[in-house]
């Protein structure tokens, strides 16, 4: 199995990193992860310059040679490995390596490396829906940046799991936000709402993508944040992610208890995104 480390392939087992790689040390990289459908990576120029908006923002150099080529290894890479069923693709940069100090210098190379995986669509909690854990967003004031410091993330997923749920949903005081990884939708008398993509949450591409087929549909978006409440008292609610595509959501737990049926847009919005992939 090969992986990308800098662009180049390389054998798996031959794949190193520098002691001193700061994403290790500060969580100072950036990543994206780009579902791949019969071996096509879908979406991939918008995950592509997703990374490099993350990385600008952060303030590590990201050319636009370097999305080129990046490009056009990927494609490399999956056919090298031979994925020609669904799975994903995972990129990470970091800043690069340097002797530990909080205090980066602008002269360091940033490092990247990808590698692929398979991995089934996920059809039977689509199919049935998710249970849900929503719990306190604790994370720091610039979730739009797709950063691998995901403390925040992995503590919520960990006590959604321990609470039998798929997902934590994450609210901040009485505003739900977005999930541990993913974004969340809720439906009300036929229009959609979802948090406005502001420094609060992750800006999906899925996001974009279900915003797109809705208004197709002629269905309105309402990007005005809503409440712990509102999501329960929501004729439907539905998450959205790279891996996860379109899932409603069944049960509410965590903060306070409900349930949501699955409902005509959430499938409607499923049969679209499945529609668009094959
Ligand atoms: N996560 N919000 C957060 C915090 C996320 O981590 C993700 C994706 C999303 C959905 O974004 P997209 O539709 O572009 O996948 C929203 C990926 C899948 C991950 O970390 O594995």
């Amino acid at each position: 199995e090969k992986v990308l480390m800098n662009n180049s392939l390389i054998n798996r087992d031959e794949a190193s990193f520098s002691f001193d790689d700061r994403s290790m040390y500060f969580g100072d990289g950036v990543y994206e992860v780009i579902r791949v459908y019969s071996g096509y990576p879908y979406k991939l120029e918008m995950h592509l310059q997703r990374l490099q908006r993350s990385a600008e923002e952060l303030d590590i150099t990201y050319s636009n040679s370097q999305k080129q080529s990046l490009k056009s290894a990927i494609q490399e890479l999956l056919s090298e490995n031979e994925l020609v069923e669904d799975g994903f693709v995972y990129i990470q940069v970091s800043r690069g390596a340097a002797v530990r100090d909080h205090l980066y210098e602008r002269n360091i190379e940033p490092i990247s490396f990808a590698f692929t995986k398979e991995m089934a669509i996920p059809e039977q909690t689509q199919d049935e829906g998710a249970v849900v854990y929503l719990s306190e967003d604790i994370r720091w004031l610039r979730c739009d940046i797709k950063t691998v410091n995901l403390l925040g993330n992995i503590m919520a997923k960990r006590q959604a799991a321990d609470h039998d749920c798929e997902e934590a949903i994450l609210h901040r005081g009485e505003t739900v936000t977005e999930g541990s990884s993913s974004n969340i939708f809720i439906v009300k008398d036929g229009h959609l709402q979802t948090h406005p993509a502001d420094n609060l949450i992750l800006n999906g591409i899925t996001r974009r993508v279900v915003i797109d087929f809705a208004e197709e549909q002629g269905l309105s978006v309402n990007y005005t944040p809503f409440t712990i409440d509102e999501a329960l008292e929501a004729d439907e609610a539905f998450i959205t992610s790279t891996i996860n595509e379109v899932t409603p959501i069944r049960e509410w737990r965590g903060t306070r208890h409900g349930t949501t049926n699955i409902g005509p847009i959430t499938k409607q919005l499923q049969n679209m995104m499945r529609e668009d992939i094959a």
